[in-house]
Parts: structure tokens; C-alpha cells; sequence
């Protein structure tokens, strides 16, 4: 059976994060913690995903459509909390007519990985049955339900206050995450009560009713990847292994990672091989890095391209930035949307570009802001140089042509055009089109006045005196 459908958990209030923020919308490694789960869904295929929503239902829902905009998400909403298989009823509705497996997750477990999920699936393909989970051995398995085997076979689940001292010792412990047939599903969840020592709906009494029916199929999973997250030092424990399990992901696949505990390259960014990463240095998604480049210290890329052999140097921030093969960029540089490098550009520290696009071999290497503009190859723009692109209203255009030579500390008054191969003088503030080949300056002549210096100063002296 290939069809399937998912369930994800996120209607927790999370108490102990302490926070005005639902403990699924906090944030490791730049995404919110249930989008893990949720990507693993989708990632396997899941036709529908129903994402159980419950504590701050509308913020949840609004963050996790603006995550997947495309994915085919039904949501569904849990008014109270009243346990586990509550929750999962909560989605029945949305899951209508479905009758294949459900693949049910928590939002804030986000270590699971696609392959652990593909064996679970597989598991229940093999077993037969109506249900298959991940189990996992805990040294302390303090809280957690326990998996009570009978000749190797699973049973049920006992929750950790159910327990009778003898079951309290049994260290395989249930990690919450299942693959169940949907018809079995609904029916099942319709007839627990909550008949426990909680007085909650347990999702775990679904594992007896499966048993009974036929085997109940099993995957063993290390701890680390179905830990949860219930406080803040449990979410940057796991933001810490997710960040160790990407970082040597790229640096098998041939990147070098100068410090692979402070470089922060969120999940979905790609990095070719013979690249060097500095330390803190963040990738975030949709970010691309081609071959052979460096990625200075301290620097930061979001939803960036950057293509073959370029050397970003340190502290340079990138957003939504395109930037082609063999640039030089930074220290200090700081590319906004927009911004469009050809190859063998040189941008250098303390310049910023928005909306830019700069042809071939062009430099502006320092104190320079370059927005609205189009830029030609071989143009070289001088220190200080600032685009006046904003009138207050609206924003304009300046359009260098190729080969030009801006002079330092000029301003650009956009809309303005300077032609092709013209040189703009030092200090010249560009009003009007400059045509092709052509020098444009505008300033004030120098007035020099000899010996201005010692005559002042007699002056003073024969004021002092007097
Ligand atoms: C549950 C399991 C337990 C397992 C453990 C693994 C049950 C009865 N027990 O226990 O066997 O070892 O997970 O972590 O299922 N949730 C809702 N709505 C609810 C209740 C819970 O959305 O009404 C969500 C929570 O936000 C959380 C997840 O479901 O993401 C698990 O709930 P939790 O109460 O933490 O279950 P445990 O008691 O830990
Ligand atoms: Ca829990």
C-alpha cells in the first residue's frame, strides 16, 4: 500500500517554555519546531497532512501555511486537551474518506528522520497488521509508556503511572509516533475512554485494540531522534544535534567547516564540495553555494545564490541575493533583495545593494550605496558613492552603461542614465543624463587663499594683547 496521510500533534500549550509563543512555533536552527515533522511528512509523500492545532490555533496555523504554502495541509482543531487519542480524533473529519495509512507525529519532536519513518512503514507493510510504531530504550524511562512484549510480540503500552512496579522496569519505551490503517483508526479512537490513572483519552490504548487483530509491527529508534522538546534547554539540545547532524552531512559531501560547532546551515541549503566555511557562519534556507568558494567569519546568507569560486569575505550579510562565479565581496558587505551579480564583480566593505544588478567585472569597493540601479560590465564606482533612489514617494532607476567611471563621493540622483565609457568627476552630483563618452563634474571651484593661516593667528595674538 503506497497511499498515505499524516497526523502532526501541535496543539500542546508547552508550560514549560515559559513563553507567550506556542512551543511548536519556537524556532531551531531558523524553522519552527513542527515544521520538522511536517517536512518529514511531506517528504514521504503524504497526500494529506493534518496538522492538530489547539493552544494559539490561529498563529500556528497561519506560521505553518506560510512555511508550505503549496502543501497540501487540512487543518484541524482540538478545543481542549483531553489527551493524546483526542487529539488525533480531532482529525478525522479532515482525513474524510481517506482509507489508507495514517502516519501520526508529535510537532515537538523534530529529530525523527525520513529513513527511521520509511522502516516504520515498512514495518507495518511486513507485520500486516493494523498498527506499526517506533519504540526507543531509554536509561531512564521515567514518564514514558512502556512496551510490554509477550514472546517477542508487542501487546499494549502501559503509561508510565499505570504501571505496576514490574512493567516500571521495562526499559523499551513508546516514542509516540505510529503508522495506523485509517478504517481500524476511527473506530478504534471512537471506543477508548479514559479509564486511567490521567483520565485522558490515550492514544497508546490503540496498541491493544491492534494486537488483538493482528500483529502490531515495530521499529527500535535511538533517543536522540524521537526526544521531544519541553523547555528551552531541551530545544537548544536538540537545535545542537540537528545542527551537528547537517554540519557533517556537508562536510562528508566535501565542504570544509572551519568550526562546525558555530556554522548554522539550516536544513535544505546546499553547499558544493572544496567550499570553506568560516566560524559563525550562518546559511539559512534556500540559500545555494556553488564550488571552491569561502564563506567568511561572522558572515550570513539568507535565500542566497552564490556561484562558483567567489570569496564572500568576513561579516557580509546576503538576502535574497544572486551572486555569480569569482566575486569578491565583503568584508562588511551587505546585499539585499534584489541584488544581482554577473561574474567577477568586486564589492567591498561598507556597501550596501538593493534591486542591483552590476555587470561583469565591476567594483565598488567602498562606502557605497547601490539601489534601483543597473550596472554594466567593467564600470568601477568610486568611494562614497550613493544612489539618490527615493524621492520621498517613489523610488527611481540609475542606469550606468559599460565601462564607466564614477569619481568618489558622488551622488546618483535617480532617474538617471550615464552613458556608455563616461567618467562622472570626484564630488559631482549627477542631476541630469550623462551621454556616452562624455565627463561630467559639477562642483564649486577651489579657492585657495595663500598664507590665510599665519595671518589669522596675528589676528588673534593682537586681539589677546589688546
Ligand atoms: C505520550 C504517550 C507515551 C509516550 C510519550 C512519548 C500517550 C497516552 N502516551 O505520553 O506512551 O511514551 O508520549 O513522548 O499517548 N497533545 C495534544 N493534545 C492532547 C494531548 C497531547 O496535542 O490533548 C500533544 C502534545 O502537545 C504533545 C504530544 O501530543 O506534542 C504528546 O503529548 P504528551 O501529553 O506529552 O504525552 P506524554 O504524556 O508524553
Ligand atoms: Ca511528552
Amino acid at each position: 500500500m503506497s497511499v498515505l496521510a499524516a497526523v502532526v500533534l501541535c496543539a500542546g500549550k508547552g508550560t514549560r517554555m515559559k513563553s507567550e509563543k506556542a512551543k511548536v512555533l519556537h524556532p531551531i536552527l531558523g524553522r519552527p519546531l513542527c515544521a520538522y515533522p511536517l517536512k518529514r511528512a511531506l517528504e514521504l509523500g503524504a497526500t494529506s497532512v493534518v496538522p492538530v492545532v489547539g493552544h494559539q490555533a490561529e498563529a500556528v496555523e497561519k506560521a505553518v501555511r506560510g512555511l508550505f504554502p503549496d502543501a497540501p495541509l487540512r487543518f484541524a482543531l482540538q478545543r481542549e486537551q483531553r489527551g493524546t487519542a483526542d487529539a488525533v480524533r480531532s482529525a478525522e473529519e479532515a482525513l474524510k474518506g481517506y482509507s489508507g495509512r495514517v502516519l501520526i507525529l508529535y510537532g515537538d519532536v523534530p529529530l525523527l528522520r525520513r529513513e527511521t519513518l520509511e522502516a516504520l512503514l515498512a514495518a507495518h507493510d511486513q507485520a500486516g497488521g493494523k498498527l506499526a510504531m517506533v519504540t526507543t530504550t531509554l536509561e531512564d524511562p521515567t514518564g514514558y509508556g512502556r512496551v510490554i512484549r509477550d514472546g517477542g510480540k508487542v501487546t499494549r503500552i502501559v503509561e508510565h503511572k499505570d504501571c505496576t512496579p514490574e512493567q516500571r522496569a521495562v526499559r523499551e519505551c513508546n516514542a509516540g509516533i505510529y503508522s495506523v490503517d485509517a478504517d481500524f483508526l476511527w473506530k478504534a479512537l471512537a471506543e477508548i475512554k479514559p479509564q486511567n490513572a490521567q483520565g485522558e483519552y490515550y492514544l497508546t490504548d490503540l496498541v491493544e485494540m491492534a494486537a488483538k487483530r493482528g500483529p502490531v509491527g515495530s521499529v527500535e529508534a535511538d533517543a536522540t531522534e524521537t526526544a521531544g522538546v519541553n523547555d528551552r534547554v531541551e530545544l537548544a539540545a536538540r537545535a545542537r544535534v540537528l545542527q551537528q547532524r547537517i554540519n557533517e552531512a556537508h562536510m562528508r559531501a566535501g565542504v570544509s567547516l572551519q568550526d562546525p560547532a558555530t556554522a548554522y546551515i539550516e536544513e535544505g541549503v546546499t553547499v558544493g564540495p572544496d567550499t570553506e566555511i568560516g566560524p559563525s557562519v550562518t546559511l539559512a534556507a534556500g540559500t545555494v553555494v556553488g564550488k571552491g568558494c569561502t564563506i567568511g567569519q561572522g558572515s550570513v546568507l539568507h535565500a542566497s545564490t552564490v556561484a562558483d569560486g567567489t570569496l564572500i569575505k568576513p561579516y557580509s550579510v546576503l538576502e535574497e541575493a544572486r551572486v555569480g562565479e569569482r566575486n569578491v565581496i565583503g568584508p562588511f558587505s551587505r546585499l539585499r533583495p534584489g541584488t544581482e551579480l554577473a561574474e567577477d564583480v568586486h564589492l567591498g566593505n561598507f556597501v550596501e545593494t538593493k534591486k542591483a544588478r552590476i555587470g561583469k567585472g565591476s567594483k565598488a569597493n567602498h562606502l557605497t550605496y547601490l539601489g534601483d540601479a543597473v550596472i554594466g560590465s567593467g564600470c568601477n564606482v568610486g568611494a562614497g558613492t550613493i544612489t539618490c533612489n527615493y524621492d520621498g514617494v517613489n523610488k527611481h532607476l540609475t542606469e550606468l552603461g559599460d565601462g564607466v567611471f564614477i569619481g568618489s563621493d558622488t551622488q546618483l540622483v535617480a532617474p538617471v542614465k550615464v552613458g556608455d565609457g563616461s567618467y562622472v568627476g570626484a564630488g559631482t552630483t549627477v542631476t541630469k543624463n550623462v551621454p556616452p563618452g562624455s565627463l561630467a563634474v559639477s562642483r564649486t571651484p577651489q579657492v585657495t587663499k595663500e598664507g590665510w593661516v599665519a595671518t589669522k593667528k596675528a589676528r588673534q595674538a593682537k586681539a589677546r594683547a589688546g
